[in-house]
């Protein structure tokens, strides 16, 4: 075949096969086919020893001509292929902004905090201080402070946790109040939510660890009726204006006189249930005028100053507060449970 012919048949199938490339890929393939030292223009090129010396400048132009040509073609189809192949991947890795989001999973605050909160809220607007003390304790602080000397029966009643002779768990917050009376003079008004400890079996109502809210008064004057009208805004604050309490005298060896306060029960309104016992009344904390010894042995005149204490245990509220019945939910972090609180 004419040499030329040949060409212009090369350049005419060159230009389907590049058009009919579908890869850039395939395209790098036909290159070397086509222009490589071993392709088929080459080939050619090598072939021009067969023609005579004055064929062989034009013969050479013609090579040129055909590789700027096929180059052009190639360069061409290249820039096609890699614009479909950029769009191809920009679709694959589209992102639908719309898409609505996996919302990262926030905490609620626990009930216990919830109820806390109030219960601050409720004594700071009454005037009290929130203050803090150890539940590493001393014995001192504990219970001889306190008015309950080793060996009195009162010890007994809170099982406790002995680290050794003179250091315990706290059993309740009590202690904070004879630290912060040997701390402070009077007027002191203070509350104190804190952790505390006894060895008790886990049930429904009992727990090695719960909370507890401590108070204390101490000024001139203080009286058995700023206790009960103390304790009756904390009750309504916490459990609406209908709610009474009801002190029943008791006996701790810190206060004299001593009561237990009873609130009227919030599940029957006091007109008798299962949770109070048909009795119409809930008990949730011990109380009583701060016992002149332990002024005393605090480092306060208990001929000038008197004062009320009070000890709640803060499960117990919160229980009655969201219809709880079972302590072990407070402490088992069972999302189901939390998720109602927030
Ligand atoms: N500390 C007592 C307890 O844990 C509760 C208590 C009773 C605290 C009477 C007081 C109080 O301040 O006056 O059982």
């Amino acid at each position: 075949m004419d040499k030329n012919l040949e060409i212009a048949a090369l350049i005419s199938r060159a230009e389907q096969d590049i058009k009919n490339a579908a890869s850039v890929k395939d395209l790098d393939a036909l290159r070397v086919c086509l222009l490589g030292k071993k392709g088929e223009l080459t080939g050619m090129l090598r072939s021009m020893g067969s023609l005579t010396p004055q064929e062989r400048p034009a013969f050479g132009q013609l090579i040129n001509q055909a590789r700027d040509e096929i180059e052009g073609f190639l360069s061409t189809r290249e820039g096609t292929l890699k614009e479909k192949e950029l769009a191809e991947r920009l679709e694959q890795e589209r992102i639908d902004v719309t898409l609505p989001t996996q919302l990262p999973r926030l905490g609620t605050p626990h009930p216990h905090t919830l109820v806390l909160n109030e219960v601050i809220d409720c004594f700071v607007g009454l005037g009290f201080e929130v203050v803090e003390g150890p539940e590493i304790e001393l014995d001192k602080y504990n219970f001889e402070l306190l008015n309950i000397p080793k060996n009195h029966p009162a010890r007994d009643a809170q099982d406790t946790f002995y680290i050794d002779e003179n250091i315990v768990l706290r059993t309740h917050t009590s202690p904070v109040q004879a630290r912060v009376m040997l701390e402070r003079k009077p007027p002191i008004r203070i509350i104190c939510p804190g952790r505390v400890y006894r060895a008790d079996e886990v049930d429904a109502t009992h727990s090695p660890v719960f909370h507890q809210i401590e108070g204390l008064v101490i000024d001139k004057d203080v009286t058995m009726a700023d206790l009960r009208g103390t304790l009756g805004a904390f009750a309504r604050q916490l459990y609406g204006d209908n709610i009474k309490t009801r002190f029943r005298p008791s006996y701790f060896p810190f206060t004299e006189p001593s009561a237990e306060v009873d609130l009227t029960c919030i599940v029957c309104k006091g007109a008798g249930c299962r949770v109070c016992k048909d009795s119409g009344w809930i008990e949730v904390l011990g109380a009583g005028m701060v016992n002149p010894k332990v002024l005393e042995d605090c480092g306060i005149d208990s001929s000038v100053y008197s004062g009320f204490a009070f000890g709640v245990g803060v499960e117990r509220i919160t229980m009655l507060r969201y219809g709880i019945s079972d302590m072990r939910w407070l402490y088992e972090g069972d999302e189901r449970f939390l998720r109602q609180f927030s």
